[in-house]
C-alpha cells in the first residue's frame, strides 16, 4: 500500500516500523534544518552562543507556548522529560520530609520511578502506589485508584498524561482539579503527550509539566520541555547547575552549560510541518483511525480481547500476548530482537502486571498492512 507520508522520513524501507512511541521519528526536512542551524553554529561557535544561541532559544519557546497555550515567561527546555522529571523532583530535595508523602501510578515509567526511589532514599518521603487496573474501560477507574491514595500527608502527585506500558491516556484534568482542592502539588509526566493530543497548559494549571517534543511532535532528538505553575517557578532549578543560579527561572534552565541546542531552534520549523500536516487534532484523527484498523486486525487475528476502552486510546495501543512467557525485562528484549531479525519488525513488549504485551504504535507514515504483517508474524515466534 502506498502511503506519501513515507518518504519524508528516512526510515529504513526493509524494516515495518511500529515503534513511533520508543523515540520518534524525525523528517528529512527537519533534519536538514538542524544540519544548517549546526554549520551557522561551527561558523563562529562564540558569536552563536553568546549571541544567537540565546535569542533563538527563546523564539523557540515562544512558539512552542503558543502551541501549548500558555506563556513562554513559564516555559523552558531540557534534554528530554526524565530530564524535566529530575529538575522538578530533585528542586524538592531541599523540603520533602519523613513524614511526607509523594503519590504516582502503577503505570508509572520507569525511569520516573527510580527518580522517586532516589528521592526516597535522600529524604525519607513515603512513596504511595495508585494501583490502576489495567484491562481497563473507564476514567473513574484511574481517578479512583488515586484518589484514594491521597491522605493529609499528600504533598505531591506524579502522574502521566498518556501512559507507557500501557498507553493509555490519563484523566489528569479531573486528577489536577482534585490535587488543587486539597492543597497537593502535581508533576503530569507528558512525556508521549505533545503532538498526539491538543494541551492548554494555562486551563490545566498543574504545578508542573513536562513533555517531550521528539516523540509525537516529531523533533529532533533532545527537544523536551518543562513547564512552571508561577507559584512554584522560583523553586524549580534544573539538574544541572550553572552560572545563572538564583537568577530566575528562565535564565537558570537556558544555560545549562555548553551543549548542541540546535534541536532546540528547529522547533519553528517542526511547528510549521505539524501544521502543514493539518494541525494535531487532525494528525491525531488520522493516527488514531490507522491505530483502530491495526487493532481490530491483530484481535481477530490473534483471537484476543482489547484491554481499553477506545476513548483511552490515541496513537499507541498495548494488547496482551496470546502464549505464556515470563514477563521480565530480558525476555522483553529477546522477543523485540527476534521479531526484528526474523521478521523485521521494529515493536516492543511490555511486562506489566506480571504478565507479557506488545505495544503497537500509529503515525502518518504506517499503513494497514503492516498490521496484518504483524499479526501474521507474532504467531512465529512461539
Ligand atoms: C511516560 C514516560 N515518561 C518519561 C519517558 C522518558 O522519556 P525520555 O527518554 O525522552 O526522557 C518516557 C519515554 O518513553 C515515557 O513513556
Amino acid at each position: 500500500m502506498q502511503n506519501p507520508y513515507k518518504e519524508l522520513w528516512g526510515l529504513d524501507p526493509s524494516i515495518v516500523f511500529l515503534n513511533h512511541g520508543s523515540f520518534g521519528a524525525t523528517p528529512k526536512s527537519i533534519l536538514a534544518t538542524q544540519a544548517r542551524w549546526r554549520s551557522t553554529m561551527e561558523e563562529d561557535p562564540v558569536y552563536f552562543n553568546m549571541e544567537i544561541l540565546p535569542q533563538m532559544i527563546r523564539n523557540s519557546a515562544e512558539r512552542l507556548a503558543t502551541f501549548l497555550h500558555t506563556s513562554a515567561e513559564q516555559l523552558v527546555f531540557v534534554d528530554n522529560a526524565t530530564t524535566g522529571v529530575n529538575a522538578v523532583l530533585r528542586s524538592l530535595l531541599p523540603v520533602l520530609r519523613p513524614s511526607d508523602e509523594i503519590v504516582t501510578t502503577s503505570h508509572v515509567y520507569g525511569a520516573v520511578w527510580q527518580t522517586l526511589q532516589y528521592l526516597r532514599d535522600s529524604t525519607g518521603v513515603r512513596l504511595v502506589t495508585a494501583e490502576v487496573p489495567f484491562p481497563i474501560s473507564h476514567n473513574d477507574e484511574v481517578i479512583n485508584a488515586v484518589k484514594s491514595a491521597l491522605t493529609p500527608a499528600t504533598k505531591l502527585v506524579v502522574v502521566d498524561h498518556i501512559t507507557s506500558p500501557t498507553g493509555i491516556l490519563f484523566p489528569i484534568e479531573e486528577i489536577i482539579r482534585i490535587c488543587q482542592e486539597n492543597e497537593i502539588y502535581t508533576l503530569i509526566d507528558g512525556a508521549h503527550a505533545p503532538g498526539n493530543v491538543p494541551i492548554n497548559l494555562d486551563e490545566l494549571q498543574p504545578s508542573w509539566y513536562t513533555g517531550n517534543c521528539h516523540k509525537w511532535m516529531c523533533a529532533p532528538k533532545g527537544t523536551a520541555f518543562l513547564w512552571t505553575s508561577k507559584e512554584m517557578a522560583p523553586f524549580t532549578h534544573p539538574t544541572v547547575i550553572s552560572h545563572n543560579y538564583k537568577t530566575g527561572f528562565i535564565p537558570e534552565f537556558d544555560w545549562t552549560g555548553t551543549k548542541d541546542l540546535t534541536s532546540i531552534l528547529c522547533l519553528p520549523d517542526v511547528l510549521d510541518l505539524i501544521q502543514e500536516w493539518g494541525g494535531v487534532e487532525e494528525i491525531t484523527r488520522k493516527n488514531k483511525e490507522l491505530l483502530l484498523k491495526g487493532r481490530d486486525i491483530l484481535t481477530s487475528s490473534l483471537g484476543i480481547e482489547a484491554p481499553a476502552s477506545v476513548s483511552f486510546l490515541t496513537t499507541m495501543a498495548t494488547l496482551p500476548l496470546t502464549f505464556e512467557i515470563s514477563p521480565n525485562e530480558e525476555a522483553k528484549l529477546q522477543l523485540n530482537k527476534r521479531l526484528r531479525s526474523e521478521r523485521s519488525i521494529q515493536m516492543p513488549f511490555m511486562p506489566f502486571n506480571n504478565k507479557m504485551w506488545f505495544r503497537i504504535s500509529a503515525f502518518l507514515y504506517n499503513t494497514e498492512d503492516e498490521y496484518q504483517y504483524l499479526a501474521e508474524s507474532l504467531p512465529t515466534l512461539f
